[in-house]
């Protein structure tokens, strides 16, 4: 169903670009749009979504609050701290709607689906005008447009979770693109507030995501990143007809230069099938994000995860005898509650046994709502941070000798940007998504090339061949 452009829609869309028009003209400059993302790239695929509505009804794109007539947060909730520096931010705001009454100041993503932030903002936070959940926001300009017209301020509870199509999109990069395929999840792991923003899984109908690959290939694009909260469920709502190892298959065949990337799996549903369309199509990327979370078996179960560490070593042999120069990276949490000594001994023994290539870890952050915030065994901060810098010093360890192994070799890389190192060094992505710095004169940001492997660290690989 195409719910992005309906008629109420068009109307908003319409009528704020006559009014941005008038304000132009009366102006002398054109009302400029401040769009802050915080958290994943979910969240970053939504506010590309924002920047192109915000272009549609004529605001220009200002990268500062400041001076701007419509500033649109897009907040994360999966942990306490991304709330709280999501509150922090618009609480800079404020003085923002004294200096300029007729500032639009809306809030919305993970955050603001859980009613007791929407509260929050609603009680504490008057100058900020609109709040809609995830779901909504495709309905962003009607928000815009009513409060322009002089509504009181607009509090949207998500009400219709379809999947909305056809809204502008204006991407970020020119050679870096995300796609959504599907959105929400139906896995409830007992730590996550996920499920709870974000709504029951549902999938972009397949012609929509070839077609829109299609186009993004055709303009140029060389790094699709395919991106859902559980991409092995793609299609599970239309029992399995289109699944996502055959989207991916589909995908793989457009013609044209790039790669294709996804995240994220979950471990207990990668099929075999899809370990071979990933062996078997040169164009998807090498890399496998597989969050590990725990390597105890008993906390794998109390977070609902419904895999063993057996099982979740057994993916990464078939994934590693399939490719055997696949990136594998994982997300690990320490402190779960509960979690003991021993626990957390066999997260570490796990790691030195999967060999990632790298890791993203979290301390447990207890969420409102989640059955894993109800229990009472809670485990110490103390604790917890130490176990995160047992974690982090290992996997140090296990990073470099990773990037180690790639000394000497000659890889194709997609070059990205200008390295923060300095001296006119570039910086590119490995298929397996590893960072190398670059030093040559020959490369060009946005194309692949070949390059040698002269160096690497704990966090990255350099090329030094002039
Ligand atoms: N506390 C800490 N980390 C969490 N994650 C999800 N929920 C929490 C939480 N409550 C981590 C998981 C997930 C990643 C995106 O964030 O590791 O894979
Ligand atoms: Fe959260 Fe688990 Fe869903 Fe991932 S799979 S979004 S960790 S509930």
């Amino acid at each position: 169903m195409n719910r992005g452009i309906s008629a109420p829609y068009l109307t908003a869309i319409n009528g704020i670009k006559e009014y941005n028009a008038v304000r132009s003209e009366r102006d002398g400059k054109k009302p400029s749009a401040f769009v802050l993302t915080l958290g994943c790239q979910q969240n970053e695929a939504d506010s590309e979504k924002i920047t192109g509505m915000a272009l549609s009804m004529g605001y220009t794109l200002s990268d500062s609050p400041e001076g701007t007539d419509l500033i649109v947060v897009n907040t994360c909730a999966i942990r306490e701290h991304a709330e709280q520096r999501a509150l922090s931010l618009i609480g800079q705001y404020k003085h923002l709607k004294a200096v300029n009454p007729d500032i639009i100041i809306a809030v919305c993503g993970c955050m603001t689906a859980r009613s007791e932030r929407a509260d929050l903002l609603k009680n504490s936070y008057p100058y900020v005008d609109i709040v809609f959940g995830t779901a909504s926001l495709q309905r962003l300009p009607e928000f815009i447009y009513d409060r322009i017209n002089g509504s009181k301020r607009i509090f949207a509870e998500d009400d219709d979770y379809s999947v909305a199509e056809g809204l502008p999109i204006k991407r970020e990069s020119s050679f870096k693109a995300w796609v959504s395929v599907m959105y929400g999840c139906n896995n409830f792991c007992s730590y996550c507030i996920v499920p709870y923003v974000r709504g029951r899984e549902r999938s972009r109908a397949p012609e929509d995501i070839i077609g829109e690959v299609r186009d993004i290939v055709g303009e140029g694009y060389k790094d699709i990143t395919l991106l859902g909260q559980n991409v092995n469920s793609y299609g599970s709502e239309t029992g399995g007809k289109f699944d996502f190892p055959g989207l991916l298959e589909s995908l793989a065949k457009i013609d044209g230069d790039f790669t294709l990337r996804f995240m994220t799996s979950h471990p207990k549903d990668v099929s075999d099938r899809l370990i071979s369309v990933m062996a078997e199509n040169e164009r998807v990327a090498k890399h496998f994000h597989l969050p590990l979370q725990s390597g105890s078996d008993k906390v794998l179960r109390e977070m609902n995860r419904k895999y063993d560490s057996q099982k979740y070593l057994g993916t990464v042999e078939k994934l590693r005898a399939a490719m055997p120069d696949i990136a594998i990276t994982s997300d690990i949490i320490v402190g779960f509650p509960g979690e003991s000594e021993e626990d957390f001994e066999m997260t570490l023994e796990i790691v030195k046994k999967a060999e990632f290539d790298m890791i993203y870890p979290f301390i447990y952050s207890p969420r409102e709502g989640t059955p894993a915030a109800r229990r009472e065994d809670m485990i110490p901060d103390a604790v917890k941070s130490e176990r995160f810098d047992r974690l982090i010093l290992l996997q140090n360890e296990l990073s470099k000798k990773k990037n180690e192994a790639w000394l000497g070799r000659t890889v194709k890389v997609l070059v990205d940007g200008m390295s923060k190192k300095g001296n006119g060094l570039y910086t590119g992505r490995t298929d397996g998504g590893k960072l190398v710095h670059i030093n040559s004169e020959k490369v060009k940001i946005g194309e692949f090339t070949e390059i040698k492997i002269t160096g690497a660290d704990t966090y990255a690989l350099y090329s030094d061949e002039k």
